[in-house]
């Protein structure tokens, strides 16, 4: 007999109903899968990890205000967080030229971009998230002018935040994704971050070695990719059973 209602199954994660109404369990999988999942494995260890990841994000970026879709960790697999509409978008933040953006203007990976630089590509598995003008966005009505406002300063904050934590562990944040998600209090809504933070949706190099800790290490092949997820977490003192966002104080006398 099935525990509780699965809501849905992606490639990463399964979305069941919460205990409360406007709640959902997320479950993160050790699936792995790139290239519009044409490549796929199942990498041991990798949900527990993006689960101890993406809560340390989430309360990170809330306790600087950014509003999140988490509420609490549930187990080593689960968190529990508030039911988005989601945006069907995925809002990506470059800091350095890598990827797609590398490939389509010629320039070399890791080369520093003149600012963060924001684009949108349309959540469609099917097409392959193509990427979208604002004009097509706001023309189609995934998102309306007020929604891409209120998201561009919202993404600014989440690259302030993670590049920030991240360099301070020596890690430079190359580029990541976040969706975005609604949240209605009667006829008001709120933008909230949604869905997860991880190394599967950041590019993440060494400062010191460039070595990639990240996705890339999959898609191209490059060792352990739990090695690598590893990493990233002991860095950042995520541990099993102690999360901290910053090293206690010492009494000096
Ligand atoms: N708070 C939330 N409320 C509702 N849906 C959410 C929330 N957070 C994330 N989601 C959605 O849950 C799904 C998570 O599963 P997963 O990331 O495995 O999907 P996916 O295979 O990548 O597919 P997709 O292309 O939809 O992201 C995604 O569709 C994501 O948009
Ligand atoms: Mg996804």
């Amino acid at each position: 007999m099935a525990r509780r209602k699965k809501i849905y199954e992606g490639k990463a994660k399964i979305l069941y109903e919460g205990p409360e109404p406007g709640t959902l369990v997320q479950y993160f999988k050790d699936d792995a899968t790139a290239f519009n999942a044409e490549k796929k494995a199942v990498i041991e260890g990798k949900g527990v990890l993006n689960n101890r990841l993406s809560e340390f994000f989430m309360t990170g970026l809330q306790s600087i205000g950014v509003p999140t879709h988490f509420i609490k960790r549930l187990n080593m697999r689960e968190q529990l967080i508030r039911q988005v509409e989601i945006i069907p978008l995925e809002v990506i933040v470059r800091n350095f030229a890598a990827g797609s953006m590398a490939k389509r203007l010629g320039l070399e990976e890791g080369t520093p971009l003149p600012r963060p630089i924001i684009e949108f590509s349309y959540k469609d598995d099917k097409l392959g998230d193509p990427l979208v003008p604002e004009e097509y966005i706001i023309a189609f009505g995934w998102a309306s002018q007020q929604d891409l406002d209120d998201i561009v300063p919202l993404a600014l904050r989440v690259n302030d935040f993670l590049s920030g934590v991240m360099h301070g562990v020596g890690i430079k944040l190359v580029d990541f994704k976040i969706e975005i998600g609604r949240i209605w209090d009667n006829d008001y809504q709120r933008l909230v971050v949604a869905d997860e933070i991880s190394p599967d949706s950041c590019r993440l190099w060494d400062i010191e070695s460039g070595q990639k800790l990240d996705k890339d290490v999959f898609r191209k092949d490059l060792g352990s990719l739990t090695d690598a997820y590893t990493e990233v977490a002991r860095r950042l003192g995520v541990l099993p059973s102690n999360v901290t966002h910053r090293p206690r104080p010492t009494l000096i006398n």
